[in-house]
């Protein structure tokens, strides 16, 4: 079947393209507004798009008023934020912070979750994740009713248990996104094939 989505109510086609593009990692940005609040919300397009320097791009649509999201409104205006990856244990305090909380109220308090200082960026990590990134503002993008940020890593945090030899991260398992609006999957089920050179290729 061939879906032409000029022919497609918005609503449709967002179902459509967040069923198809499976599974998503999630950011869970902590950002700071203009009056100190710590602001805590998660964004699952979301990608990491370059390793020298390293980028990563979120894109944050706009709320139910039509208005710039807190989080948008807070990169834009401070140039940083924190993406925080979401680990199981941590499903409940992420699913609670994507309320449509008001921006004087910190979604971080109200998950009874701890923040952590960052070290190069002003908005704080959550203590609890097991890995953040602190980044900066790289450029962003209007596309449509969306936002693109793309911010540069300035900071890695990494629980110390997941590091291996020659920095090689082990038992990491976020949860991904799938179909909106509510489904998710484990990242446990993996496998491992080589990479195939050209000369094998040939020598089949
Ligand atoms: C798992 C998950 C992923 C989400 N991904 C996005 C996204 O990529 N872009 C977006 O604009 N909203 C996304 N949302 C909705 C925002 O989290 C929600 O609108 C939130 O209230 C924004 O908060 P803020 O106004 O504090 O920035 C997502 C929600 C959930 C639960």
């Amino acid at each position: 079947m061939q879906i032409d989505p000029r022919l497609h109510a918005k609503a449709d086609n967002y179902k459509l393209l967040t069923n198809l593009v499976i599974p998503r990692p999630i950011a869970w940005i902590t950002s700071l507004s203009d009056a100190g609040i710590v602001n805590l919300a998660p964004f699952s397009f979301f990608n990491a798009v370059g390793a020298d320097p390293i980028y990563i791009v979120v894109s944050i649509g706009i709320n139910e008023q039509g208005k710039l999201k807190d989080t948008a409104k807070n990169i834009l205006s401070s140039g940083e934020f924190v993406v925080n990856l979401v680990t199981e244990e941590l499903f409940d305090a992420m699913n609670l912070s994507a309320a449509d909380f008001p921006p004087e109220e910190s979604e971080l308090e109200a998950a009874r979750l701890d923040s952590a200082p960052s070290v190069i960026v002003k908005p704080p990590r959550v203590a609890a994740a097991q890995a953040s990134l602190e980044c900066t503002l790289h450029a962003s993008q209007k596309l449509g009713d969306n936002t693109l940020i793309i911010g540069e890593v300035v900071m890695f945090h990494v629980a110390d248990h997941l590091i291996g030899p020659k920095m090689h991260v082990e038992h990491f398992a976020p949860i991904g996104r799938l179909g909106s609006p509510s489904a998710y999957c484990r990242t446990q089920d993996r496998f491992n094939v080589p990479r195939i050179s050209y000369a094998q290729v040939n020598n089949r």
